[in-house]
């Protein structure tokens, strides 16, 4: 039967509220819960972050969510109406799922399996062919290139993009993620990691994202929870107060050495100011960058190929060695960043470029500007100093105490305990 609606021009859910009230699970032959009382509320269109040792239940938390797992207890409100107790096929509908290594399956073309969802609630068939160019294009595909495509003929990271343009394609208010981005490498799952990030800036679903990667967490997370044993909640806070002020010594631990560079996870490119730089383009006569170079003031510009992403530095004496063609000059750009993009992630790209400068590009990789590594040490020496003054307050705040303790002392004065314990 079809679902009232699926004709209507689609409109954009946003999230939805998510409730989690004492949820508990304990797999048959366990002599204790997985997951033991859990309570949680996630605002409509929040990022929530679980992260917390292996094993301490978070993907049993996930998949109860949409019932992938039977909650033994407890309960779970998704937009305030109460779903544990609805037919689960039906909720899974409405939440979008991505998991790491993509969970595509193999005989289907990436346009099938982008099609799963929509198809099942009987979209008609132009608005699922549509849904699906739509959703490549979200997560920055080619349609033509890869619609027809299986998931084997596609990296890592494409594999994951289609995974979760696949959770995103029936508009679903909320999207669990299972460390979707656990199986790539660093610098693609940054990439994947600021494709995520300017989604949700557009499409304000409810997210619930698992990782073991604090710095992944901080990175995209309105909120952190830290997760212990049996999914008990160590701290539920924003990434600041997490980073400013753990609640104990297992957040601590987590959060691990240099909290104060950790900041450096919290401010994006796009806080920063993004410079200008000399470009030229890879077809460009020789002559005419040369006469670029030396016009630009700087002994550098960066060569942009035919779609306008950033391609080669070249060097004054680059041009010289280029005997005629550019494919033998200059030194490739190994990495760029977006403006949704950490400094952090900025800072690596500028050491493994080794150019002293990161090009940052917007849709589809094109170039925009460049972030240079004096604003980037700039950041990070504030950070730096703020983190210094903090710990200088916190030495007064003690010393002050240790002093009005010591005059308490001396005053002969005592606690109301043991007032109490001398009268007795
Ligand atoms: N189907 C199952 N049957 C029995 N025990 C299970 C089952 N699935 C998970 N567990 C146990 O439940 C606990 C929590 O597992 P879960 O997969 O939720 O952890 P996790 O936090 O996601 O770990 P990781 O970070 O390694 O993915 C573990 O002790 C695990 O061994
Ligand atoms: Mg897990």
């Amino acid at each position: 039967m079809p679902e009232s609606g699926t004709t209507e021009a689609a409109p954009r859910s946003v999230g939805a509220t998510i409730e989690l009230e004492g949820l508990t699970k304990r797999y048959p032959g366990s002599d204790r819960p997985a997951v033991d009382n859990v309570s949680m509320e996630i605002a409509a269109g929040e990022t929530v972050i679980l992260v917390g040792p292996s094993g301490c239940g978070k993907s049993t938390t996930l998949k109860m969510i949409n019932r992938l797992i039977e909650p033994t207890g407890g309960r779970i409100r998704i937009g305030g109406e109460d779903v544990t107790d609805m037919d689960p096929v039906k909720l899974r509908r409405t939440i979008g799922y991505a998991i790491q290594a993509s969970g595509l399956f193999p005989h289907m073309t990436v346009a099938q399996n982008i099609a799963l969802v929509p198809k099942m609630l009987r979209w008609p068939s132009a608005r699922v062919r549509d849904r699906v160019e739509e959703m490549l294009d979200l997560v920055g595909l080619d349609p033509g290139e890869f619609r027809d495509r299986y998931p084997r003929q596609l990296s890592g990271g494409q594999q994951q993009r289609v995974g979760v343009a696949r959770a995103l394609a029936a508009d679903p208010p909320v999207l669990l993620m299972d460390e979707p981005f656990g199986a790539v490498d660093p610098i693609t799952r940054d990439h994947l990691q600021d494709e995520l990030i300017r989604l949700q800036r557009e499409l304000h679903k409810t997210i619930v994202f698992v990782t073991h990667d604090f710095d992944e967490a901080i990175k995209i997370g309105d909120r952190i929870a830290v997760l212990r044993e049996q999914s008990h909640i160590a701290q539920f806070d924003t990434p600041e107060a997490i980073l400013t002020n753990p609640a104990d010594d297992f957040v601590s631990g987590f959060v691990g050495a240099g909290a104060a560079l950790k900041r450096l996870n919290l401010t994006r490119v796009r806080d920063v100011p993004i410079t200008d730089y000399p470009t030229v383009g890879v077809d460009d006569p020789l002559d005419e960058i040369s006469a670029r170079l030396r016009s630009a003031g700087t002994d550098e510009v960066l060569v942009l190929d035919k779609r306008g992403r950033p391609y080669k530095w070249l060097r004054r004496g680059d041009i010289v060695r280029a005997q005629g063609s550019l494919a033998r000059a200059g030194v490739l750009v190994h990495d760029t960043v977006t403006r949704d993009a950490t400094l952090r992630d900025a800072l690596e790209a500028v050491l493994t470029d080794n150019t002293g400068r990161v090009a940052v590009t917007g849709r589809r990789g094109a170039y925009e500007g460049v972030v240079d590594v004096e604003t980037l040490m700039n950041s990070v020496h504030e950070l730096l100093e703020a983190d210094r003054l903090e710990a200088r307050e916190a030495q007064a705040g003690l010393e002050e105490q240790r002093a009005a303790q010591t005059h308490a002392e001396q005053e002969g004065a005592h606690p109301p305990g043991d007032r109490g314990e001398a009268q007795a």
